[in-house]
């Protein structure tokens, strides 16, 4: 059965589950049926695309783009607990799991929350593949920010590669974006900076060292269009890497002399590709241009200019990123070794003031550091309290025994008279996957 029939199907099972939901408790067979005949019939309609989504425009249920007739006489349940809620959509993605969509009509119907806190609620319970969309402020989270920044960064390296001049305007949008997110909540957006995607190394990296330089940026006190230079110079600071072969970039082990050559190559086709860039102010072409030259003048392209000031910014937050990145020729650092190994190089490598500004807003357990604390318990730093460096908010997911905790939970150290931190632990001795431990913890 596909189309209307069986979308009238669909709609018709998810308001008997809601309706029953209002008389019976949790799991009666008056639930689960419909909920269960929904779930088979939602996922037979998925076969045929990757996620549908039932909405709800100005009162009117709408079934992917079709409005639905006389929906309110049909489904009420369904529109009066969307409309309760603040849900814009209900978004289902293939392979979503029955226990998925019972979370969601328990949420829905029972929950004494609306919009953005149903979401985040989603996302403890682990569901990842049912979304109920809110947008009441029309505002983006930090992390459709963030993948929709990983988005234009592939697209930009993708006209180049055709011999296309890149366009300016998404990329100068998706800047101000992330500086918004960057000003307005600086640590939602920074604990994305842990996702780090091997495939897709050159994409992520770009965002992540793009939404570290303004952070380090803001940290700096720099003026708005200091700030502007440095997050677009940030993001497009290896666009010249289009023009060496991908062969080069991902060989493991050492480069020959005329292989590294071309490496060195980058940030020179990087400013060339700027320069032909619609209304790209000219410091971001510097920028790129020097974003490996180092401090002391050693790295590459050779010069015996003096550097602009706000290149250390990329050169400093570039060098984190890469460090605490797995690549095919290193296991990656954890944030608190990838500080130490940065402070050796302070002076020579990297600009001793503004690497002190930089460790001072990444803190002494960085956002993403896996810690122990006194009680036994292992977790991961989340957010950094200001002013009290060694007691930032830690979200627990080991207990005193070494288990892992059926639902983890925030411990905020500055407040938490029980909880110290007694030393960072290497993320490789557990089985968390920080990128995607970041990447749950922001889709709210
Ligand atoms: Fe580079």
């Amino acid at each position: 059965m596909n189309g209307p029939d069986s979308r009238d199907a669909i709609l018709k099972n998810m308001n008997a589950a809601l309706k029953s939901r209002k008389l019976y408790p949790p799991g009666h067979p008056a639930i689960s049926a419909p909920v269960n005949k929904t779930h088979s019939l939602l996922t037979e309609e998925l076969k045929g695309s990757h996620n549908i989504a039932v909405g709800l425009v100005n009162e009117t249920l709408v079934f992917e783009d079709d409005m639905v007739q006389d929906g309110e006489k049909l489904y009420p349940e369904l529109i009066q607990y969307m409309a309760e809620k603040k849900i814009d959509a209900v978004v289902f993605e293939k392979g979503f799991s029955g226990k998925e969509l019972t979370d969601v009509f328990e949420i829905l119907s029972g929950a004494q929350m609306e919009g953005h806190e149903l979401q985040k609620e989603l996302s403890s319970k682990g569901v990842l593949r049912i979304t109920l969309r809110s947008m009441p402020t029309g505002k983006r989270n930090a992390l459709e920010i963030y993948n929709g920044a990983v988005e234009i960064v592939e697209n930009v390296m993708g006209e180049v590669r055709m011999g296309k001049i890149p366009k300016t305007g998404p990329v100068s949008d998706i800047v101000n974006e992330m500086t918004e997110s960057v000003f307005s909540d600086p640590h939602a957006i920074l604990g994305l900076t842990m996702i780090k995607n091997y495939d897709n190394y050159l994409y992520n990296h770009s965002v992540n060292v793009s939404i570290m330089a303004l952070s380090l940026a803001k940290a700096l006190g720099l003026g708005e269009e200091d700030v502007r230079a440095v997050g677009i110079g940030a993001l497009l600071h290896d666009i010249g890497k289009t023009g060496v072969s991908e062969q080069i970039i991902r060989k493991p082990g050492g480069l020959s002399s005329e292989e590294w050559d071309k490496i060195k190559q980058h940030p020179q086709l990087g400013s060339n590709i700027i320069k032909r860039m619609e209304g790209i102010d000219a410091t971001i072409g510097r920028l790129i241009y020097e974003h490996h030259i180092k401090f002391d003048h050693s790295g590459y392209p050779e010069t015996v200019d003096s550097l602009h000031p706000l290149s250390q910014v990329i050169t400093i937050c570039d060098a984190y990123d890469a460090l605490t990145t797995l690549r095919v020729y290193q296991k990656p650092h954890d944030p608190v070794e990838a500080i130490k190994v940065m402070s050796n190089f302070s002076g020579r490598h990297f600009n001793p003031d503004m690497l002190k500004t930089f460790m001072d807003m990444m803190g002494l357990y960085p956002v993403g550091t896996m810690v122990r604390l006194t009680t036994g318990e292992i977790g991961v730093v989340t957010r950094l309290n200001e002013g009290t460096p060694d007691r930032p908010v830690v979200k627990i997911l080991y207990g005193e025994d070494g288990t892992e905790v059926a639902s983890p939970f925030e411990a905020d150290l500055k407040t938490d008279g029980t909880r110290e931190i007694v030393t960072n632990v290497n993320p490789a001795t557990t089985s968390i996957d920080l990128g995607s431990f970041f990447e749950k913890e922001a889709a709210e």
